[in-house]
């Protein structure tokens, strides 16, 4: 069927999207663009650090050639670069798709907690700075909240204990996790700390700061016990607006439990909307 000259004209552009990080969120990612935004985006670039990972999940998803050997390889291969990598320097490669005028998905939000100059660079290059509500409820509302004075934000996530095995801040405090056999706080203090003691732990409280624009108001509280069996998130807030509570309970990712799989969902809703250039919430 030939379209009439108008609707050419409002043909919208097939987007093209690197994935960087082939793990479990790139993974899912990349198969969702076929399955959820086939019409408006196409997988054109892939680069992992381990490049098994990368041919791996060539294997699975319908794009031809789309393994790079090097970062700047993606890089110019795409107009859309899905962060998800769990790296050192996170900051410096997002820091390099901006400066190569590339809009970016943010997955590692931790990684932007002092994120100001990362979107001073994003304004000054014209690109966009996407970052996903991730496994939480509310940051629609914690948004518009803070347009006006915030008394108090409290982030109480709640998770089984087999999520801190690998925890250093955990091994460095001495905490037996074998031993924990009731509710018990593991973290009781400020955001900045939160992510440096839990950083493949607590991108959700990294996301509430950017969004509240208030990080000295917020208080992270992590807690554990055998009774746990998904990751919560409870998050209230008080303000001039009135006060909030919202909480989510989280069944985990299929290819990592460590990862919650309401934020590879709104990640991949998020691009849905930038795709489609409509943004339902604030
Ligand atoms: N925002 C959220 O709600 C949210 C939720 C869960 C996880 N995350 C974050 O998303 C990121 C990815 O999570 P995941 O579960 O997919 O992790 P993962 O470990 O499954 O995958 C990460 C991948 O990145 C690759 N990698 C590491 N360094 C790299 C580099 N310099 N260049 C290219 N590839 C590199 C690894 O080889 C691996 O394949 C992590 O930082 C995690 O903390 C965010």
């Amino acid at each position: 069927m030939s379209l009439s000259p108008l609707r050419k004209q409002a043909k919208a552009k097939i987007i093209r999207v690197g994935i960087l990080g082939c793990g479990a969120i790139g993974s899912r990612i990349a198969k969702s663009i076929k399955t959820q935004c086939d019409d408006q985006a196409v997988v054109t670039a892939l680069f992992d650090i381990n490049p098994a990972k990368a041919q791996h999940l060539q294997k699975n998803i319908p794009y031809k050639n789309s393994v790079k050997t090097s970062y700047p390889k993606l890089l110019e291969s795409c107009d859309l670069v899905v962060e998800a990598v769990n790296a050192a320097d996170t900051y410096q490669l997002v820091r390099s798709a901006l400066l190569a005028k590339k809009d970016v998905l943010v997955m590692s939000v931790g990684k932007f907690i002092e994120g100001e100059s990362i979107f001073k660079l994003a304004q000054k290059q014209g690109v966009r700075l996407l970052i996903p509500s991730g496994a939480i409820a509310g940051i629609d509302a914690i948004k518009a909240a803070s347009l006006q004075r915030i008394d108090r934000i409290i982030l109480t996530t709640r998770k089984p204990i087999y999520g801190f095995v690998d925890n250093a801040y955990i091994k460095e405090k001495r905490v037996n996790l074998s031993k924990i056999k009731k509710e018990t706080i593991l973290f009781d203090g400020n955001v900045r700390e939160a992510v440096k003691c839990f950083p493949q732990n607590i991108n959700v409280a990294a996301t509430i700061a950017l969004a509240s624009d208030a990080k000295d108001k917020l208080r992270i509280r992590i807690v554990t016990s055998p009774e746990f069996k998904v990751n919560s998130h409870e998050i209230e807030v008080a303000g001039e607006f009135g006060r909030l509570v919202t909480k989510t309970e989280n069944v985990v990712c299929p290819d990592n439990p460590k990862t919650s799989y309401l934020a590879v969902l709104s990640a991949v809703r998020t691009l849905k909307e930038y795709f489609q250039g409509v943004k339902i919430g604030t």
